[in-house]
């Protein structure tokens, strides 16, 4: 089998994230620091209980510090470059469960230059319209409101650049090269990008004359950038940032050929937030690869495979109750449950989400100015 793939610009193959953490240097979540959060939190959050939560840096230092009083600030973000998908929101459900179990600030970045600088066709105009569209959807997660702040980076460039080139004075074309694969036919705009995500890590820290830690909750793909920030940050006088990172929601079409959903893999291996109750119906029993027998009494007799069924691996991200992700794995490995019925249960679980999540962002758009941060001038 091929390597997979997972850099920032692009995931693919089956991901084997055992070798991910080695080759990344991450460490993984082990059940010590699990006890650790749970004493903190009361319990543990589902993507922490499934291991899709799975990998950090500095955890501990974050833990120590909150248990000694000092507080720590979350930062996340999103370079919009089209809807929202259910992928996207995976690592956003679990920063607004951090936020309310540590009653914390959270930074969301929304870096508008990003795809504009790696993707070709892709304009300012419409990183502009996205990053209104994305900025919906975190709001509509129910975000506090008095303790987020989106920060977007041609917007709050007045604020953001000078602590960029701070960052990228410290970093050289072979260190970049070397994290981010990048050749010399590069433009310079990418190139210099990564300073820009590094600074919510460190800007609340400047904002307020205090150095506060930060946590970076992020799907394992954005490691490669904090990587890199994680060895200038210091030597700007700052915390090195902790980070926690999640696996991916696999693609419609499963594992084996997409190792993520991304909008670039086409809109049929993807469920925007966007989509009505139909389109995500036929996606899910068009595109969903499934773990199933050819018949209906070959499925009964010899049952269905749930480890490379995505309707089946969509609810293990998306059904909290373990008990019911329990007896579902069972019915349909043992054939009791058919393809069909699987793939029903989850439509409606998508359906009822987004019915409310629907809901949700169409009153986010009055809600919008109290979340973008506010420079006071
Ligand atoms: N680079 C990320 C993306 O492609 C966006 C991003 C900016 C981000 N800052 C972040 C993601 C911090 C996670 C954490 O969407």
């Amino acid at each position: 089998m091929k390597d997979a793939i997972v850099t920032p610009w692009e995931v693919k193959g089956n991901i084997d994230y055992d070798k991910v953490v080695k080759q990344f240097g991450v460490s993984k979540i082990d059940p010590i620091l699990l006890e650790r959060i749970q004493k903190i939190t009361g319990e543990l959050h589902p993507f922490l209980r499934r291991n899709i939560f799975f990998a950090h840096r500095d955890l501990q230092f974050i833990l120590d510090q909150y248990e000694k009083g000092n507080k720590f600030f979350l930062y996340t973000g999103r370079a919009p470059s089209s809807h929202t998908h259910l992928g996207h929101i995976v690592p956003w459900l679990f920063t607004k469960w951090l936020q309310d179990k540590f009653d914390v600030d959270l930074w969301f970045q929304f870096p508008d230059e990003e795809k504009f600088l790696f993707k070709r066709d892709l304009t300012l105009a419409d990183t502009e319209k996205y990053t209104y569209e994305n900025m919906l959807d975190v709001i509509a997660l129910g975000f506090n409101p008095e303790k987020t702040h989106f920060l977007i980076d041609t917007k709050h460039a007045g604020i953001m650049f000078p602590e960029a080139i701070k960052v990228a004075k410290l970093i050289n074309f072979s260190t970049a090269k070397a994290a981010f694969g990048f050749d010399n036919e590069q433009n310079i705009g990418a190139i210099f990008y990564t300073s820009m995500q590094a600074v919510p890590a460190f800007l609340p820290s400047v904002l307020q004359k205090k150095n506060i830690p930060c946590l970076i909750p992020h799907a394992i793909d954005q490691d490669p950038h904090f990587r890199v920030s994680r060895d200038v940050i210091p030597k700007l006088g700052y915390y090195k940032p902790a980070s926690i990172q999640c696996r991916f929601l696999p693609g419609l079409g499963g594992m084996q050929e997409d190792g993520k959903m991304s909008g670039s893999s086409g809109d049929n291996a993807t469920i925007y937030t966007v989509d009505d109750p139909k389109t995500v119906k036929n996606k899910i029993n068009k595109y969903a690869f499934s773990g199933g027998q050819t018949s209906v009494e070959e499925h009964r007799r010899l049952g269905g495979n749930p480890d490379i069924d995505v309707a089946y691996q969509w609810l293990t991200f998306f059904e909290e109750d373990d008990e019911k992700l329990r007896e579902i794995y069972h019915a349909y490995k043992s054939g009791a449950m058919l393809s069909g019925e699987i793939k029903k249960i989850l439509i409606d679980k998508i359906n009822t989400f987004l019915a409310v999540h629907q809901q949700q962002r169409e009153k986010a758009k009055k809600k919008l100015p109290q979340y973008l941060y506010q420079p006071l001038c």
